[in-house]
């Protein structure tokens, strides 16, 4: 395969745009770190938040799934909570666990203690995605940030959460608290893409992945609008827009309205059927990612049927339906690359 010379003229940002490709671009959520050996040695002994902050660090830790797989993109090496780290927010990212913040978020004043987020915090944001995009060159770079709804219940519940339970409470109890939190977390998200699409970023994706906890009329009236401002400041910058969401069957459509270009669908709804629903834009995903641990011939055969289902959409970018799992064979994946990125466009 030959390497684009410019992210403008790659197949990733072709099919985020919806015009023809030469394959069908492919890259995995969570490819940059767990599953990788290269990526455990570099992390031996360094924090998770630690080195998200290291520009060195996130430069090689991106790099590395590029180098091993060639895929079509490269994703931002960071956290969802990273910005929350970077204005003070007492945080930490538990290995094996995920976020889990020392003060859950309550009250209003709670709310109003958290600062808001200027490019000024996260100086090594802008150097990591610069000296990234020097690195890449004709591989573009995806910048990410956390939803409202996401990051929020991080806050709200204090760690990972199956129920969000006290999230929605809020919602649903606590509408001025739950409004202000929103609009903290949308402004925070929108600054955090703007300052990695400043720096080089060709692409974004917003991440909702416990969105599918939502009824669409809850998602509608007390998500979605946040979500769209982010989208919105996002939009501005002249690059594509992914909005990504786990068990989102009944919000892909609204998910889309939310302002994005392309539309990320988890593996339980077949592309065939996510299609219609995000209208006039691209879907993103989605084999299911426990598939790797299939043998290789049952794997790829059903990686061509999601590729087949994605030629009716506007653009089709191939993903696992959520991140890549960490016992995943790098093997396996490198495997998928070249059978997605050689299979006829
Ligand atoms: O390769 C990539 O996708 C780039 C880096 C990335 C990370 N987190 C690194 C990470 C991205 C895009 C994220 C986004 C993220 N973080 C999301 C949205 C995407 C999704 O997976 O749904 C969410 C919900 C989080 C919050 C979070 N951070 C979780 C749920 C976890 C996992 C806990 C675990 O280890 O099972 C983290 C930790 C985390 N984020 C790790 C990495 C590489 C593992 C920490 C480590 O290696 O020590």
């Amino acid at each position: 395969m030959t390497s684009p010379t410019s992210p403008t003229d790659s197949a990733f940002l072709k099919a985020a745009r919806g015009e023809p490709v030469p394959h069908t671009p492919v890259w995995f959520m969570r490819q940059a770190g767990r599953s990788l050996p290269e990526y455990l040695r570099v992390r031996e002994g360094v924090g998770m938040l630690e080195s998200c902050m290291n520009p060195e660090l996130v430069v090689e830790i991106t790099l590395q799934p590029v180098r091993r797989y060639g895929v079509d993109a490269a994703i931002f090496f960071s956290d969802i909570v990273l910005p929350l780290k970077a204005v003070g927010v007492d945080l930490d990212i538990k290995p094996g666990v995920g976020p889990v913040v020392e003060n859950p978020v309550r009250t209003l004043a709670d709310v109003e203690a958290i600062p808001d987020l200027t490019p000024e915090h996260v100086t090594f944001i802008t150097e990591a995605v610069q000296g990234l995009v020097a690195e890449l060159g004709g591989t573009p770079l995806i910048g990410f940030a956390g939803a409202p709804f996401t990051v929020a219940s991080y806050l709200v519940e204090g760690g990972p959460s199956k129920e969000h339970a006290k999230t929605k409470a809020m919602m649903f109890g606590a509408p001025d608290v739950w409004d202000a939190l929103m609009r903290k977390i949308a402004a925070m998200s929108a600054t955090y893409l703007e300052v990695q699409v400043a720096a080089g970023a060709s692409a974004v994706q917003l991440f909702d992945s416990w969105a599918g906890a939502l009824t669409p009329a809850d998602y509608r009236d007390q998500v979605q609008p946040h979500s769209a401002r982010v989208l919105e400041r996002a939009g501005a910058l002249g690059v594509p827009r992914i909005h990504f969401g786990v068990g989102t069957t009944n919000l892909l459509g609204l998910m889309g309205e939310a302002g994005a270009d392309v539309v990320g669908v988890d593996w339980r709804t077949p592309l065939a059927d996510a299609i219609p629903l995000v209208g006039d834009r691209g879907v993103q995903g989605n084999l299911d990612p426990t598939l790797v641990f299939a043998p290789t011939e049952v794997m790829t055969a059903r990686a061509a049927e999601v590729i087949e289902a994605g030629r009716a959409a506007k653009g089709h970018i191939f993903n696992l339906g959520h991140g890549v799992i960490p016992s995943t064979d790098p093997d396996q994946l490198k495997r998928l690359t070249e059978f997605v990125q050689s299979y006829p466009s």
